[in-house]
């Protein structure tokens, strides 16, 4: 059985107080019998990772919006390593994501090895990949995640893949309170447990986490993690309001008692 998993997006978003006080506030309202049912994540920027990492107590766990891929410390101008996540306390890291994809021209290579980087740090990379609204439209969807999800994953040996995390984040759906179904959500998530099957095998596929991302909030939730794929979302808006962060995490304890 996979466990659920909810993570927070901060995206940049919040100055250092703020984020610790959002942290205080959400890990306040979190009951500590979820921590069998649910995991919760949260990710702030580079900037705020420590401070947010002294307000919280263990049941919530710490992830990176990014990372280097270079494992040494190095003249690399305002990147920052995989270690120097890991040591203030990071255990996942946020691979791909479409802002970064389309702001800052991060390529399908790019993304695999900084998600090898992460695994070689044991940390826990979730890579991102979605469409936009023009290949929906154009029929282009499975083709296109498919190859990138392939190119993100190619150089992931069968041993590492079951401590990826893919998310499906339709680009459309990203921050427009328009979500994808959790029908066509599903659809995808199948055909990326399906991609992983035959690249590694069931086992491995079996295990890998999935989830959905692109305004999911806590009165959406559990039709997403009501689909058999789909393990969990990837939250960016709904994750900077403790309530409703707080809300969903409610909602997936509940689903999965
Ligand atoms: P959203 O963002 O929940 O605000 O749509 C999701 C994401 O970009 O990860």
């Amino acid at each position: 059985m996979r466990k659920p998993i909810i993570v927070g997006n901060w995206k940049m978003n919040l100055t250092v107080s703020a984020a610790k006080k959002l942290a205080g506030d959400i890990e306040g309202d979190y009951k500590s019998d979820w921590v069998e049912k649910v995991e919760a994540v949260v990710c702030p920027t580079y900037l705020q990772i420590s401070g947010v990492a002294g307000v919280l107590s263990g049941q919530i766990g710490l992830g990176a919006q990014d990372l280097f891929w270079e494992k040494e410390d190095g003249a690399y101008t305002g990147e920052v390593s995989a270690i120097m996540l890991k040591e203030l306390g990071c255990k996942y890291v946020i691979i791909g994501h479409s802002e970064r994809r389309e702001y800052l021209g991060e390529t399908d290579e790019m993304v695999g090895k900084k998600s090898q980087a992460a695994l070689a740090a044991d940390l826990t990379p979730i890579i991102c990949i979605g469409e936009s609204k023009e290949q929906r439209e154009a029929g282009q969807t499975n083709e296109f995640l498919e190859k990138q999800l392939l190119a993100a994953i190619e150089n992931i040996d069968q041993a590492d893949i079951v401590r990826v995390i893919i998310a499906y984040e339709p680009i459309w759906a990203i921050g427009s309170g328009d979500p994808a179904s959790p029908e066509d959500a599903e659809e995808v998530a199948s055909l990326i447990r399906e991609a992983l099957t035959d690249k590694y095998s069931q086992a491995e596929a079996q295990q890998c986490q999935i989830l959905y991302g692109g305004s999911a909030k806590a009165d959406n939730i559990a039709g997403f993690i009501g689909q058999d794929n789909i393990d969990g979302a990837l939250v960016g808006g709904a994750s900077l309001d403790a309530e409703e962060f707080v809300g969903m995490l409610a909602n997936v304890a509940k689903k999965n008692d």
